[in-house]
């Protein structure tokens, strides 16, 4: 079991995991909670809450990033259930359960993150030949050579809370990457709209993980060299949890404008030609 200091020891955008770790272990928690996740429930005891991140912590962001991965999890299961020897990679993975909540019927499984979040990882979590952990840099290419080789079709990267925090350019830089080495492949993210630049970001900014890459809607991406298989807003999928939303019971009526409709979009994309 890691200690204490390992998860306090975290900082800038690496800090940021225990935010959407939390926010799995609390939906976990509740009666009606949307999914189960006692895999992070197991390794919350050992882990240590930074109260630095209080102010950007609160029940709406709980319920927002709870929704958030349920929503990648369905879009993970239904390409599990479409293709045999299912590859997934997920970038910037943090604390992800997700191969323990929907993942294991895959051929393998990599969680790829920098080197002290993938160190902490192996504290709680133990690597195997079908679920391995990766120690490195998205923006680095090197990577890439680990993945194991299969149809391009049957390839799933997946990056969850992760493509907001670089610059625009490096996001290209990264799409770039995948289609030279993986056309054909499944790309699942979330982005964030211009209406997030708002407290909520400068207090993340304070905190040094600023978010730099926006987008006016999924119109903005095919121009990236993804096409775009569905789109969902997180808004509106929160909407399905009225008696979750309290003080913002207002949601579902503003989710329809554009800005808050695009506010953060889960998007489905294939690395195209
Ligand atoms: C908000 S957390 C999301 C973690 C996880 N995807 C989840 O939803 O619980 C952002 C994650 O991105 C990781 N990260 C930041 N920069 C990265 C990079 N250049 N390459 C890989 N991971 C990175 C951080 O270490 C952190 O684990």
């Amino acid at each position: 079991m890691n200690t204490v200091s390992d998860a306090m020891a975290l900082s800038g955008v690496p800090r940021t995991l225990l935010l959407t770790t939390r926010a799995r272990v609390e939906e976990h928690q509740r009666p009606d909670g949307i999914f189960r996740d006692p895999d992070i429930a197991q390794w919350w005891p050992a882990l240590s809450w930074d109260p630095a991140l209080d102010p950007v912590y609160s029940p709406w962001v709980q319920l927002s990033w709870a929704v958030r991965a349920q929503v990648l999890d369905q879009m993970v299961q239904r390409h599990l259930a479409t293709y045999a020897n299912v590859v997934v990679v997920e970038l910037g993975a943090g604390l992800s359960t997700r191969y323990y909540r929907v993942g294991q019927g895959c051929r393998c499984w990599l969680e790829l993150d920098v080197p002290e979040v993938i160190a902490l990882r192996r504290q709680v979590d133990t690597e195997t030949s079908q679920h391995r952990f990766l120690a490195a840099s998205a923006l680095d290419s090197r990577w890439l050579d680990a993945v194991p080789a299969g149809p391009p079709e049957t390839l799933l990267i997946l990056a969850e809370g992760l493509l907001m925090y670089f610059e625009a350019a490096q996001v290209q830089q990264l799409i770039t990457r995948l289609k030279q080495r993986f056309l054909g492949a499944t790309f699942l993210f979330d982005a964030v709209g211009g209406i997030t630049q708002g407290r909520w970001a400068q207090q993340l900014a304070r905190l040094e993980a600023p978010l730099r890459w926006f987008i006016r809607n999924e119109h903005d991406i095919p121009a990236l060299g993804l096409s775009v298989l569905e789109v969902r807003s997180l808004p509106q999928d929160i909407c399905r949890y009225p008696h979750r939303l309290g003080w913002f019971r207002w949601v579902p009526w503003l989710s329809k404008l554009p800005p808050f409709r695009n506010a953060s979009l889960i998007l489905e994309t294939k690395l195209k030609t």
